[in-house]
C-alpha cells in the first residue's frame, strides 16, 4: 500500500460503515413501517436498503484493490459510523426524517471522502464516491418530498 493510499482508505472505510449502518436502519424501517402509506413506504424503503448493501459490497472491494483488509462485523462498523441506529417505535413521519437526515450525513460523507481521493490523485475512488453521493442526494430528495 503507498502512503498517499492511507487518507483514501480511511474515506473508504468511513463511507463503508456509513453505508452498512444506514442499509440496516433502512430494512429495519422496511420491516416496521406501519400506515396508510405501508406499501410505498416498505418498497421504498426495499430499493433503498438493497442499494446501499450493493455499495457497500463495492466500497469494502475498492478497501481490497488498494491493498488493505476490509474492516468486518457490527463493532468495528459500529465504532466508526456517524449514523445512528433505527429508533424502535417510529412512527413513518419520524422515520421519513430520520432517514432523510442520515441520507445528508451520508453526503457529507462522501464529500468529504471525494476531497480526500482528488488529492490524493485517486480518480477511480473520487468517481465511486461520486456515484453514491448522487445517489444519496437523490434518496434524501425523495424521502422530503414524502412530507409534501
Ligand atoms: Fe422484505
Amino acid at each position: 500500500m503507498s502512503t498517499n493510499s492511507k487518507p483514501v482508505i480511511a474515506a473508504l472505510e468511513q463511507a463503508l460503515a456509513d453505508t452498512y449502518a444506514l442499509a440496516l436502519k433502512t430494512q429495519n424501517y422496511h420491516w416496521n413501517v406501519e400506515g396508510p402509506n405501508f406499501f410505498g413506504l416498505h418498497t421504498l424503503f426495499e430499493e433503498q436498503y438493497t442499494d446501499a448493501q450493493g455499495a457497500a459490497d463495492e466500497l469494502a472491494e475498492r478497501i481490497r484493490a488498494l491493498g488493505a483488509p476490509a474492516p468486518g462485523g457490527l463493532q468495528a462498523f459500529l465504532d466508526m459510523t456517524k449514523i445512528a441506529d433505527a429508533k424502535q417505535n417510529s412512527d413513518a413521519k419520524a422515520m421519513i426524517d430520520d432517514l432523510a437526515a442520515s441520507h445528508e450525513t451520508m453526503g457529507a460523507t462522501l464529500r468529504s471522502g471525494i476531497s480526500v481521493a482528488e488529492e490524493a490523485g485517486d480518480p477511480a475512488t473520487a468517481d465511486m464516491l461520486t456515484a453514491r453521493l448522487t445517489i444519496h442526494d437523490k434518496s434524501a430528495w425523495m424521502l422530503r418530498s414524502l412530507k409534501g
